[in-house]
């Protein structure tokens, strides 16, 4: 895996329950995502958001988990089957040149992008897939870690996003985090 991907241990430590005190992931998920919505989780890790999205789309709707690393996805797969939302939840192995939602086409209701914009080799790329892949006037959250992302690089992943036909909406205040909620 190249180096600019999240080590499966640093995804272990993003699991991790303790976590949710600077960043409480259904206080971020619960503006956005609703019962039965068909929702996208990209670069999901080990399900840090997969696991409570699935809880609040309920067993009507579909959690689409994709990540470019199969341990990433086969420890988020065991946690899905332990807190029972594994038939919400689809898991998919991406690459570096397929994206992951190549099947959904102005059906999805709304995405997420945490911590996983930087890790991607063509950022313009993954807005124009999510932008085909999301209703129109659906929304999708991009989240950076601000102490590894400067403010400069995260203006220019808006600017791309942008440029891709999004309008930029808000910018909800996480905790360590850059922020934009784009609508499509
Ligand atoms: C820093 S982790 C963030 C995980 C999770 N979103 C969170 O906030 O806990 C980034 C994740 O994105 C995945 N990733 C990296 N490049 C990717 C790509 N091109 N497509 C999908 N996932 C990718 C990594 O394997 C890793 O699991």
């Amino acid at each position: 895996m190249a180096e600019n991907v999240c080590p499966v241990w640093v995804g272990h430590l993003l699991a991790n329950p303790l976590r949710k005190l600077i960043q409480n992931p259904r206080t971020i998920l619960l503006p956005h995502v609703s019962p039965k919505m068909t929702v996208g989780d990209i670069g999901c890790a080990m399900g840090f958001f997969s696991i409570p999205m699935a809880r609040i789309v309920g067993p009507s709707g579909r959690v689409i988990c994709v990540d470019i690393q199969e341990k990433m996805l086969n420890a988020l797969k065991k946690k899905a089957i332990r807190a029972g939302v594994d038939k919400v939840v689809a898991f998919r192995r991406c690459s570096r040149e397929s994206f992951g939602l190549e099947d959904f086409e102005q059906a999805m209701d709304f995405i997420l992008a945490f911590a996983v914009v930087h890790e991607v080799p063509d950022p313009e790329g993954l807005f124009a897939h999510i932008f085909k892949a999301l209703k129109p006037g659906a929304r999708v959250l991009v989240g950076e870690p601000a102490g590894h992302v400067s403010q400069q690089q995260f203006e220019k992943t808006v600017f791309l996003a942008q440029g891709c036909g999004f309008k930029q909406i808000g910018a909800p205040r996480i905790r360590s985090s850059h922020t934009t909620l784009l609508e499509k």
